[in-house]
C-alpha cells in the first residue's frame, strides 16, 4: 500500500466551462479563457491534403517479429520514431462495447450539476471534475472540463470517485481499463522488441503494478473558437496514451515538422501516442510529440484518454540494455515515478518543458 497522500497532487479549482455555456448564451469569451495568440488552423501538405498519421494493425503486430524488415513491428518502430503518434486498428475490443463506453462517457458529462459536484476536485486534489495544471489565478484556462482519476492499481483509487460512479458505467470502465491496459502492455513489449531492450527491463517497469489513469475531456462549443484553446499544447507526461475519440468531432492536432496537423480518427480506431516517459526509457529514440485540441462554434467534442506509466515506486530512466548496447550515454536523469509525477503536477503544462528539465 502507498502511504496516504502520495497521489495527492493539486490544481486550483476553476469554474465548469460546460455549465457556463449551458447556463446562459455567451457571445464573447471571458478574459480568463482568451488565448488568441496562437494560430488555430491545421496545416495541409503541398497538395492541400492533411498528412495522415501511421496506422498499425494490432492483429498483425501480435503475429509479427522484429527481425522481418517489413513486419508490423518495424512499422510500429518507425511510427514511434518519426511520428510519436499512430492509429491502432484491429485491436480486438468489440465495437459494440466501445460504443457503450462512448455513450456512458457522454452520459457522465450530462449528469445534473448537483450530481457532478460530488465528483468535483477538492482543494489539494487533482482528481475529479475540473481542469488540470492550474497553479495560479491569473493563468489562462482551457475551454474544457475534464474528469481525471487513478484507475490502476485499484488500491490507489480515490474512494469518492470511481467507486461512487453510477452503474453500469463503473462496470464498463472496469472492463475497458483491463482491455486497454493489456493493449498498452503488448504495444510497449513490441516497442521493446524493436529496440532490443531486454524483456525483463520492460516487465520490471510495466508489470502488474503498472499505473493507469483516465482522463475524459469535454470541449463545449465556443462562440469565438479562435480566441480559445480546448487543450493547451503539451506532450503527455506518461509512457503511453491510448485515446478514444468519443464523438465524431475533430479537434486534436499534433505538431509535425513545426506545423499543427489535424488527426482524422478512423472508425473504431484508437489514437496512440508515445509520452515523455517512453522518450526517457528509449533514451530519446522514440519521441513524445506535442499536441493540442482546438474547439469549434457548433459542436461539443468528447474524448477519453487512458494513460499508462510504470508503477509509482519504479524507476523512470533510460533502459540500461539499450544504452549499453548502443554505447550511448544516458540522455535523461533517472527518477522514481512518484517523484516524477510530483514534479509534473507542480508546474504549468507547457509544451515539452518538463521533459527538457529531465535532460542531462
Ligand atoms: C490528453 C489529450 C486529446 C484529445 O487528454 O492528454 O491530449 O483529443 N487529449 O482530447
Ligand atoms: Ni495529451
Amino acid at each position: 500500500m502507498e502511504a496516504k497522500g502520495e497521489t495527492q497532487w493539486s490544481s486550483i479549482i476553476v469554474p465548469s466551462v460546460q455549465e457556463m455555456v449551458e447556463e446562459k448564451v455567451i457571445t464573447t469569451v471571458p478574459p480568463r479563457y482568451v488565448q488568441s495568440d496562437q494560430d488555430k488552423s491545421g496545416a495541409t501538405d503541398d497538395s492541400g491534403l492533411i498528412p495522415d498519421i501511421p496506422v498499425i494493425d494490432m492483429k498483425r503486430l501480435c503475429s509479427s517479429a522484429a527481425k522481418d524488415s517489413d513486419s508490423e513491428v518495424q512499422k510500429l518502430d518507425l511510427a514511434c520514431k518519426e511520428f510519436g503518434f499512430f492509429q491502432l486498428v484491429n485491436h480486438g475490443i468489440d465495437p459494440t462495447f466501445l460504443d457503450k463506453t462512448k455513450l456512458e462517457t457522454h452520459d457522465l458529462f450530462s449528469l445534473p450539476m448537483e450530481e457532478k459536484k460530488k465528483f468535483w476536485q477538492k482543494p489539494d486534489e487533482m482528481e475529479g471534475f475540473g481542469q488540470a495544471f492550474v497553479l495560479s489565478e491569473d493563468q489562462k484556462l482551457d475551454w474544457a472540463d475534464i474528469f481525471f482519476f487513478t484507475m490502476q492499481p485499484a488500491q490507489l483509487r480515490k474512494p469518492h470517485l470511481f467507486p461512487k460512479l453510477p452503474l453500469p458505467f463503473r462496470d464498463t470502465l472496469e472492463m475497458y481499463s483491463a482491455q486497454v491496459k493489456s493493449i498498452a502492455k503488448i504495444l510497449i513489449a513490441k516497442m521493446g522488441e524493436a529496440l532490443e531492450i531486454k524483456p525483463e527491463e520492460i516487465e520490471e517497469r510495466f508489470g502488474d503494478d503498472m499505473f493507469q489513469s483516465m482522463r475524459m475531456n469535454y470541449y463545449p462549443p465556443c462562440p469565438e473558437p479562435n480566441q480559445v484553446i480546448g487543450l493547451t499544447p503539451h506532450s503527455d507526461a506518461v509512457a503511453l496514451t491510448i485515446l478514444l475519440q468519443v464523438n465524431d468531432v475533430e479537434g486534436l492536432q499534433i505538431k509535425k515538422d513545426g506545423k499543427w496537423v489535424f488527426v482524422k480518427p478512423l472508425p473504431n480506431a484508437f489514437i496512440v501516442n508515445v509520452g515523455d516517459v517512453l522518450e526517457i526509457i528509449t533514451n530519446g529514440i522514440y519521441k513524445s510529440i506535442e499536441h493540442r485540441v482546438v474547439v469549434n462554434s457548433e459542436k461539443e467534442r468528447l474524448s477519453f484518454a487512458t494513460f499508462h506509466n510504470p508503477g509509482l515506486n519504479k524507476e523512470i530512466s533510460p533502459a540500461k540494455s539499450l544504452v549499453e548496447k548502443r554505447k550511448k550515454r544516458a540522455k535523461f536523469k533517472s527518477l522514481i515515478t512518484k517523484d516524477y509525477l510530483k514534479g509534473l503536477f507542480s508546474r504549468e503544462l507547457y509544451g515539452k518543458a518538463y521533459l527538457d528539465a529531465m535532460r542531462i
